[in-house]
């Protein structure tokens, strides 16, 4: 396993001196550029985390192996009932002290899991809300022994009441005709109509399937939309956030994208390297000071 990633690679083991000699020539191959706030580590999240300052992060985003027998190239997610508990507990230990006193964390889990998991952190943050991710999967015949599930549960948790909290970069604008249904005198410069209202905890954003834009080889990619809500909810700008299980590097993205620092784990040494290749591309194409949002239809009641 490399020591850092953004550090150039040693080269492998030469047996041919005249190779030798021309490897020693050729030119260090080049890594895609990844601006300077933005660390991404191949390394073990659990050995090497004391290497954070504690309180000096401002946002902790966990997507750690769900305990559902997932490969990752190794086996992080073949732990299962109290042993992936008590591993789970092992990391959020070490990782809380690093939040900030304003800091929060959000943990993307199952519903297998997420009792146990919120009812530990309980104890050590304060609980802000339980947000669920409705991954739109489509109906597609099934378990017929139960409901089938298709939903991921997120536990959003702060250290205090003082929590850090920017709800107007997410808001989601009214398209005009919703606006114009609310046009009665009583909601007229109302700040939630003008900017758009605050989105709600069940969060319907469709998963990346094969054949979506975004996907890369990473078989539980977070959708960057998802991601990105969390950053500028609860980082400021210029804040720095922490990813202990990385994976293809979504969190990097959006810290990229949004002008937040980053440091992120990553035991893969190949998604790593897909981590990097996509937060160079996020770091040449910057989003616009403030992007806006799509305005939305209004079909749900408020
Ligand atoms: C659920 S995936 C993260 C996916 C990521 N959010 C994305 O959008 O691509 C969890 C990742 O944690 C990595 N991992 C497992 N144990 C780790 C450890 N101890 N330290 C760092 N990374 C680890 C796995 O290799 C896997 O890629």
């Amino acid at each position: 396993m490399r020591d850092e990633f953004d550090e150039p690679q040693p080269a492998s083991e030469i047996q041919n001196p005249a190779a030798e000699v021309a490897a020693a020539a050729a030119p260090a191959p080049l890594l895609p550029q990844v601006p300077a706030g933005i660390r991404l580590l191949n390394r073990d999240f659990l050995t090497d985390v004391a290497n954070i300052p504690d309180a000096s992060i401002d946002l902790i985003v966990c997507d750690p192996p769900y305990g559902l027998g997932k490969d990752y190239g190794n086996d992080s997610d073949m732990r299962t009932g109290e042993d992936f508990l008590v591993w789970t507990r092992s990391w959020l230990e070490l990782a809380i002290p690093k939040l900030k006193p304003t800091g929060s964390l959000y943990i993307f889990c199952t519903w297998q899991y997420s009792p146990e998991i919120f009812s530990f952190l309980k104890t050590k943050l304060t609980m802000i809300n339980e947000i669920i991710w409705d991954r739109r999967v489509p109906s597609m015949g099934g378990t017929v022994r139960r409901f089938t599930s298709v939903h991921d549960n997120i536990g959003f948790f702060a250290v205090s009441k003082d929590y850090f909290f920017d709800l107007d970069p997410v808001r989601i604008p009214y398209d005009a005709i919703t606006k114009k249904a609310r046009s009665r005198k009583l909601f007229e410069g109302s700040k939630w109509l003008e900017l758009g209202y605050n989105p709600k905890d069940v969060w319907s954003v469709s998963r990346l399937h094969r054949q979506h834009a975004e996907r890369v080889a990473h078989p539980t990619q977070k959708p960057l939309e998802i991601v990105e809500r969390m950053v500028l909810a609860s980082c400021p700008k210029g804040g720095r956030v922490l990813d202990p299980f990385m994976g293809s590097g979504t969190t990097a993205v959006a810290c990229a994208r949004q002008q937040r620092e980053f440091v992120g784990y990553e035991i893969n040494e190949s998604y790593c390297a897909i981590a990097r290749e996509r937060v160079s591309a996020a770091a040449s194409h910057p989003v616009p000071r403030r992007a806006k949002a799509k305005p939305q239809r209004q079909t749900e009641v408020q």
